[in-house]
C-alpha cells in the first residue's frame, strides 16, 4: 500500500478515511548505514513523510479524540521549558489536549500522542515505518525487539524539549517544520554517568544532567522535514524547535538486551545506595547474571521504569 498513488482509502465499517502515502519510498537506505550503526552511534536518514496531510493539524486533533483519555496515551505541557528543566514542567495547570493541539503555534507546548500505530487511520502507515526501520537493521534488531510503538509529537515554535535520555531504541522522523537536535555519546562515562542510568532505570524518568561541558561534545543536526535521525537507546538528547509548528514522529522500540541492562542497574542502584561500588553492566557477565536473578520479578523495562497504572487493555506491535 505504501507504495501507491496519493490518495484515500476507506477503512471498512469505521467511517473513517486513511490517506495513502505519496509515491516516495516512506523510507531509504542507500548506504545501508541503519545495519551498520543500529544502536551505536546517531545518523541521519532521509524519510517519504514530508509535509503529508495525514499529519495536519485537524487530523491530528482528530486522532487525540479517539485515544484513551489516560496518561498511558497522551502527554502534554504548555508554557516555557528550559533544557535543565523536568518532564514535570508545564503539567500543574493546562489548557485541554486537544486545545493545546489546536492552537501549538502559539501556546508554547509539547503533546506527545501515543500507541498510535494501533489507531485505525494512522496505523498502516506508522506499522509499515515500525516494519522498515528492522528491515533495514537486519536480524540484529528483529531478534531483539519485544515490542514497537509510533509517537506523534507536535511542538510550538521555538519550543525545547529538555535533556534526558530514553529506554527505548529511537528513530526520530521529522515531517513538517524543524530543529536543531542535539545527541550526545552515551558510550562514555563523561557524557552520562552510571549513576544518572541507575536513577533511571529505579524510576527519575529525569535523571540526565545536562552541563556546559558535556554541550561541547554534543553532536548537533539540523534537522529539516523529510529527514529523520536515529537516537541509540540511553543516548541523551536535546531539542530546539525553529520557528513553525513541528510535527515528527518517535519511532522507538523496547529491547531484551536493554531490559537486561535495566535490571543491572535498578539493583546498583540500591547497591549504592548501601555503600557498595557497584560494577556497571557489561563489564562483568557472571555479575550481570547474579542480578538478573536478583532482580527476578522485573523482569520487564516497562515494569522498571514506568509507574503502574490502571490503563485500558491495547494491542502492541512486533515484528513478524
Ligand atoms: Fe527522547
Amino acid at each position: 500500500m505504501l507504495e501507491s498513488r496519493v490518495g484515500t482509502t476507506e477503512i471498512a465499517g469505521s467511517g473513517l478515511s486513511t490517506v495513502v502515502p505519496p509515491e516516495l519510498p516512506i523510507l531509504t537506505d542507500p548506504a545501508g548505514q541503519f545495519a551498520r550503526n543500529y544502536n551505536r552511534s546517531s545518523f541521519m536518514f532521509q524519510h517519504g513523510l514530508k509535509d503529508h496531510p495525514l499529519f495536519a493539524l485537524p487530523s491530528l486533533v482528530a486522532l487525540s479524540q479517539r485515544l484513551p483519555a489516560h496518561p498511558d496515551f497522551a502527554y502534554w505541557s504548555n508554557g516555557r521549558v528550559a533544557v535543565t528543566d523536568p518532564w514535570e514542567k508545564g503539567m500543574s495547570e493546562r489548557y485541554s489536549l486537544q486545545d493545546t493541539i489546536t492552537n501549538i503555534a502559539d501556546n508554547n507546548s509539547i503533546v506527545i500522542l501515543k500507541h498510535t500505530e494501533q489507531d485505525p487511520v494512522f496505523g498502516p502507515v506508522l506499522q509499515a515505518l515500525l516494519s522498515k526501520f528492522v528491515e533495514f537493521s537486519g536480524a540484529q534488531m528483529r531478534d531483539d525487539v519485544i515490542v514497537g510503538e509510533s509517537l506523534v509529537l507536535i511542538t510550538s515554535p521555538n519550543r525545547v524539549t529538555p535533556y534526558h535520555f530514553d529506554a527505548e531504541l529511537n528513530y526520530l522522523v521529522q515531517v513538517a517544520g524543524d530543529k536543531t537536535f542535539n545527541v550526545f555519546d552515551h558510550t562514555t562515562t563523561t557524557q552520562v554517568s552510571d549513576e544518572e542510568y541507575e536513577a533511571y532505570f529505579s524510576g527519575s524518568p529525569s535523571s540526565a544532567v545536562y552541563t556546559d561541558a558535556r554541550q561541547k561534545a554534543a553532536t548537533v543536526y539540523d534537522l529539516r522535514a523529510g529527514s529523520g535521525v536515529h537516537i541509540p537507546v540511553a543516548a541523551p538528547h536535546w531539542v530546539k524547535n525553529g520557528n513553525d509548528v513541528s510535527i515528527a514522529l518517535s519511532i522507538n522500540y523496547e529491547l531484551k538486551s536493554v531490559a537486561r541492562r535495566a535490571q543491572a542497574y535498578w539493583l546498583n542502584h540500591r547497591l549504592r545506595r548501601i555503600g557498595i561500588k557497584p560494577t556497571p553492566p557489561g563489564v562483568s557477565p557472571w555479575r550481570d547474571a547474579c542480578k538478573r536473578a536478583s532482580a527476578n520479578g522485573l523482569s520487564t523495562i516497562r515494569g522498571l521504569i514506568r509507574p503502574a497504572t490502571k490503563a485500558p487493555p491495547y494491542q502492541t506491535w512486533r515484528p513478524s
